[in-house]
């Protein structure tokens, strides 16, 4: 099989990669449109930094035909930007690429739909060494509350260190964007020659623990539990939100997840908006929520189900507590596998259910809850 060193360029697009640009296309639109116009609010500057920093030669095939083609990472972000921008509005886009093919066929496309004169460079090198180059230079020029997104989207699991990542969220309105290939990495961490690799990965030998999980399932659900863990405090994110990407025949086994981690729960809640925007039935997203001991949840049965099992949970603990509508929404969005329309049903059926009371403000309907309601835990189950 030809590999990514022989294969032409371009390549035929596979059909995950079709709905991760779908996801990226819907949460960047979001992401330019509300950094731009706070900027623009608190009459800064409105410029904004998107790094692809495995980029790939900017378009594909879409199918073996290869007839017809379809844009790739830097592509699709250059073309959004194309269409939000006014005014005074920036968006500088860094792209890098180790392979000289790849960036001698992204440059040109990438220079051909720069309309706006902006700042668009491809690099032919490595990320991890590009980005380090980048970060300061970017600290430099702009401060060091920059926001600007890095989408790290590499063939395999090595060259984005933890402790890279950990220097690239340091500016706290930036995010990341993160191919975690869940299937390489279970195949290959018990080898002695990926060692160094996986180290650097998760920033922590404990990946090696793996041992105590049998199944390849259970190891999936302790690397990228533990890949969570390591974002959250070694990066030292603020929120983290993975997502398994389901492929047909895949049998329990994904070939991998993203994960998006950020310092505001608002872009946690839009990315996650986002992937239920571009969920289809056949290839689908799947926000994984955190249970007990803070292990993902690999196997709910649906969104709704896992928000009452948890907050029936929270009534045994905490019977008779008073929360507004907003903190469980923002819980929700964190700690479960939902969005806002199934934390809402999942209350609306503890209403029915007399388990909790909502207290709706003047004018809020009865058949839904909405911010400013309050909750009322009143059954106590125990
Ligand atoms: C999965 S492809 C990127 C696809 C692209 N992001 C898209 O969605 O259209 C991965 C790319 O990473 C490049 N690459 C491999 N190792 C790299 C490294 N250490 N730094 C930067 N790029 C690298 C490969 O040449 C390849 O073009």
């Amino acid at each position: 099989m030809p590999t990514s060193a022989t294969r032409t360029i371009p390549w035929v697009i596979e059909q995950q990669t079709a709905v991760k640009h779908q996801l990226l296309r819907s949460y960047i639109a979001t992401w330019m449109n509300i950094l731009w116009q706070q900027q623009e609010r608190l009459r800064q500057s409105p410029h904004l930094i998107y790094v692809d920093g495995f980029s790939g030669p900017g378009e594909y095939w879409s199918t073996e035909k290869r007839d017809s083609k379809v844009d790739g990472s830097p592509i699709l972000v250059g073309k959004v930007a194309n269409e939000l921008m006014r005014g005074q509005r920036k968006l500088d886009i860094i792209a890098f690429d180790t392979d000289k093919r790849t960036v001698d066929h992204l440059a040109p496309l990438l220079a051909g739909i720069n309309t706006k004169q902006q700042v668009w460079e491809v690099g032919h090198e490595d990320f991890s060494a590009g980005a380090k180059g980048l970060i300061n230079k970017l600290a430099g020029r702009l401060g060091p509350d920059y926001p600007a997104f890095f989408f790290i989207d590499p063939f395999g699991y090595s060259d984005f260190p933890m402790t890279l990542l950990a220097e690239i969220l340091k500016a706290r309105r930036t995010e990341v964007f993160i191919t975690f290939m869940t299937y390489d990495i279970v195949r290959f961490m018990g080898k002695p020659d990926a060692e160094k690799k996986m180290i650097q990965l998760f920033g922590t030998a404990d990946y090696k623990s793996f041992t105590q999980s049998n199944t390849p399932e259970e190891r999936v659900n302790f690397v990228t539990t533990l890949y969570r863990r390591q974002l959250l405090s070694i990066a030292k994110a603020k929120n983290v939100i993975g997502f398994r990407i389901n492929t047909p025949g895949q049998e329990g086994r994904a070939r991998y997840f993203l994960f998006h981690a950020s310092n505001h729960i608002k872009a946690l809640k839009e990315m996650k908006n986002a992937m239920d925007r571009t969920s289809d039935q056949e290839f689908k997203f799947e926000a994984i929520g955190v249970g007990e001991g803070d292990q993902l949840d690999l196997f709910v049965a649906t969104p709704e189900a896992q928000i009452k099992a948890a907050l029936l949970g929270y009534v045994e603990r905490a019977p008779k507590s008073r929360v507004e509508y907003s903190r469980i929404e923002d819980w929700g969005y964190e700690r479960t596998s939902g969005v806002a329309r199934h934390i809402k049903a999942a209350l609306i059926d503890l209403e029915r259910e007399d388990i909790i009371k909502i207290e709706r403000k003047p004018k809020q309907k009865k058949n839904t809850v909405v911010e400013g309601a309050i909750i009322t835990f009143v059954r106590n189950l125990l």
